[in-house]
């Protein structure tokens, strides 16, 4: 028999900190890790505090997580591998692949593709002395897919653990066709295990990518698991009928609720953290768009709550 694939839950800044992480693994499961959202750089070695809470190992216990870094500076990248490293982390992700103009314009996340030289030139300093296994989370190019197949070759001298790829370029952003051909190119370029992400949202899509790359072991969901958090078991062949799914969808949302209300600092960010997870979970209640629309419009937590209360009571 096959073996069961690995799954990854992708980094979503602003919805996957560590308390989603866990209680979507508590209520959900199937997804066997995590990367964590990027950690904003530091512009001198003294770490802020604050960044490093949602990687407490003690708030981490239900799924392995990765940390995630952004910066191009090896000296803050290195004080924060060392961190990371006490409180026992074994594993780091570069973030290679952000679209965001801020962060390209300053060649940062896919503002680096361009500029193999650069990723070498940080690699050569920062490997030797990083106490972490590093991995690469990257897009096709920042304008061309020919930046990343140019790279590929290069990163094969490098003992990086893999290179997860989303089948996009920077300047597409989240939006636009996926290019899975050009991951098959990939997987002829490289040494490194590769981790296919990009558009993966139902058993339709995740047949055709698994028949397309047999050899391929781990696959990276983002989006895909917001909107159905039951895609990970269903792709590892679990069933669930639609008031099983009701009840779970249910009682995740309770606890999420309740947790974020005891942790966030008043209604306003409560109702905008909940409200960018309804973003994509209306996608698994009948008539999404009436009811995104309706929790969009909630100014106050008692028409956020009548609004979920509609969904649930069906
Ligand atoms: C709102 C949002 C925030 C994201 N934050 C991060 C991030 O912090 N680090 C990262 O590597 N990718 C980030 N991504 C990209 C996702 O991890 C993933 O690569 C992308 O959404 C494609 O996969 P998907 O189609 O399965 O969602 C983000 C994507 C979105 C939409």
């Amino acid at each position: 028999m096959a073996e069961p694939p690995f799954l990854i839950l992708a980094p979503i800044r602003g919805i996957t900190d560590c308390l989603f992480r866990t209680l979507f693994q508590h209520h959900f499961g199937g997804v066997d890790e995590a990367v964590a959202p990027f950690l904003n750089p530091q512009p001198h070695a003294n770490i802020d505090l604050r960044q490093l809470h949602d990687l407490l190992p003690e708030q981490n216990r239900a799924l392995p997580v990765v940390p995630q870094f952004l910066h191009t500076n090896p000296e803050g990248l290195l004080a924060l591998g060392q961190r990371l490293h006490d409180l026992g982390y074994t594993r780091i992700n570069w973030n290679l692949g952000c679209p965001a103009p801020m962060v390209t314009r300053k060649r940062r996340g896919s503002g680096l593709l361009p500029y193999p030289d650069a990723i070498c030139a940080f690699l050569d300093v920062v490997l030797p002395r990083m106490p972490l296994q590093l991995s690469i989370k990257t897009r096709l190019g920042l304008n061309h897919p020919d930046e990343l197949a140019a790279l590929l070759p290069r990163l094969n001298d490098y003992p990086l653990s893999e290179i997860i790829i989303h089948t996009r370029l920077g300047k597409q952003l989240y939006r636009g066709a996926t290019d899975p051909e050009r991951f098959g190119q990939s997987l002829t370029l490289s040494r490194h295990p590769l981790v296919y992400n990009g558009d993966i949202t139902d058993l339709e899509s995740w047949n055709r990518l698994r028949r397309q790359f047999p050899t391929v072991q781990r696959w990276m969901i983002g989006r895909g698991l917001l909107a159905d958090p039951f895609l990970a078991r269903t792709i590892k062949g679990e069933l669930f009928n639609p008031e099983q799914r009701l009840s779970m969808l249910m009682a995740f949302h309770q606890e999420l609720f309740t947790s974020y209300k005891q942790v966030l600092a008043g209604p306003s960010h409560l109702l905008g953290r909940m409200k960018q997870i309804w973003f994509y979970l209306a996608a698994s209640f009948p008539d999404q768009d009436k009811l995104w629309k309706k929790i969009k419009k909630a100014g106050t937590e008692e028409r956020y709550l009548a609004a979920i209360d509609g969904a649930f009571r069906q």
